[in-house]
C-alpha cells in the first residue's frame, strides 16, 4: 500500500537518509524502531512531503506520490501525526477535530463521523468541551490521532504516539491502532516502545543511520531479540 524505494533525504550537507526501502502492505501495522536520530521522523516527514527527497520513490497503491507537496500526499490519502501531538491548545476538543474536518473536505472523510470518533475516544467524549491546553498526554494523544482520522485516510503515520504517556494509557492506544488496523487502515509505527511495537505490530522494522537493516515478524524478532537489541537498539 504504501511504498519506498531507494528513499535519501539531506539537510544541507547532511545525508540523513541513505536509501530507505520500506514495504508497506494494506491493512497492516508496520513498525519502525531505531535509536535517536537515526532518521525515523525524517523518513516519516519526507514521505509527507514536508522535506524533500534528493532521491527514491514513494507510492501509494499503484500511485506515485514522489515529490508531491503535503496537502497533496493527503488528499491522496496518507494522514500524518506527528510527533508531539501539535493539537490546537486553544481550542476545544471538537474545535480541534472539525480544524480536521475543514482539511478534509475533498469527498473524503465520511466513514469518521463525529459521533463516531467520540465513541472510538471515551476520554475525548467526556472531555469534548475542554480546551486542548486541559487534556492530559494520553487524550493529546487521542484527540491527534482522532483529527487525522477525519480524513478517512488510506494510510496513517504515527511518530512515536506512545511518548510520555503511562502504560495504561499505552495500552488503549494500542487498543486504538489495531482497531484502525482492522477497519482497513495501513498504519506505519515509529516507536521507541519497543513492547507497544512488539504488542500490535504485524512486521518490525529498525532503521539505522537512515537505512532498514533489518525486518521480521514480532514472533521472529522475539525470539532474537537480545542480540538484535544489543546491535540496534541499545545506546
Ligand atoms: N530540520 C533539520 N535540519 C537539520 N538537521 C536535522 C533536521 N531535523 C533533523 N535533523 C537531523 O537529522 C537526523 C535525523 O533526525 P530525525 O529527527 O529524523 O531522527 P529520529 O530517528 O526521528 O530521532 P528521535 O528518535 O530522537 O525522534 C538527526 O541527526 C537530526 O539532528
Ligand atoms: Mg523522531
Amino acid at each position: 500500500m504504501l511504498r519506498i524505494e531507494g528513499m535519501n533525504t539531506h539537510y544541507g550537507a547532511s545525508h540523513v537518509l541513505q536509501g530507505v526501502d520500506l514495504d508497506m502492505p494494506q491493512g497492516r501495522i508496520s513498525a519502525v524502531l531505531g535509536r535517536n536520530g537515526v532518521g525515523k521522523t525524517t523518513m516519516v516527514k519526507t514521505i509527507m512531503g514536508l522535506v524533500a527527497l534528493s532521491a527514491g520513490r514513494v507510492a501509494i497503491g499503484d500511485t506515485d506520490i514522489t515529490g508531491w507537496p503535503p496537502h497533496l500526499v493527503a488528499r491522496a490519502g496518507v494522514a500524518y501525526v506527528p510527533e508531539g501531538r501539535l493539537i490546537f491548545p486553544d481550542l476545544t476538543v471538537i474545535e480541534n477535530i472539525k480544524v480536521g474536518e475543514r482539511e478534509a473536505r475533498n469527498g473524503r472523510g465520511r466513514k469518521w463521523p463525529l459521533p463516531r470518533l467520540l465513541e472510538l475516544f471515551p476520554s475525548l467524549r467526556e472531555r469534548s468541551a475542554n480546551r486542548g491546553s486541559q487534556l492530559s498526554g494520553g487524550e493529546q494523544q487521542m484527540l491527534a490521532i482522532a483529527r487525522a482520522l477525519v480524513s478517512d485516510p488510506k494510510v496513517m503515520l504515527l511518530d512515536e504516539p506512545s511518548q510520555g504517556l503511562a502504560p495504561l494509557v499505552v495500552r488503549e492506544l494500542a487498543r486504538v491502532i489495531q482497531l484502525l488496523r482492522d477497519e482497513g487502515v495501513t498504519i506505519l509505527l515509529v516507536e521507541q516502545n519497543m513492547k507497544l511495537a512488539e504488542a500490535v505490530a504485524d512486521e518490525l522494522h529498525i532503521m539505522v543511520k537512515g537505512r532498514m537493516v533489518y525486518s521480521a515478524t514480532p514472533a521472529v524478532f522475539r525470539a532474537e531479540e537480545d542480540q538484535i537489541r544489543a546491535r540496534f537498539l541499545t545506546v
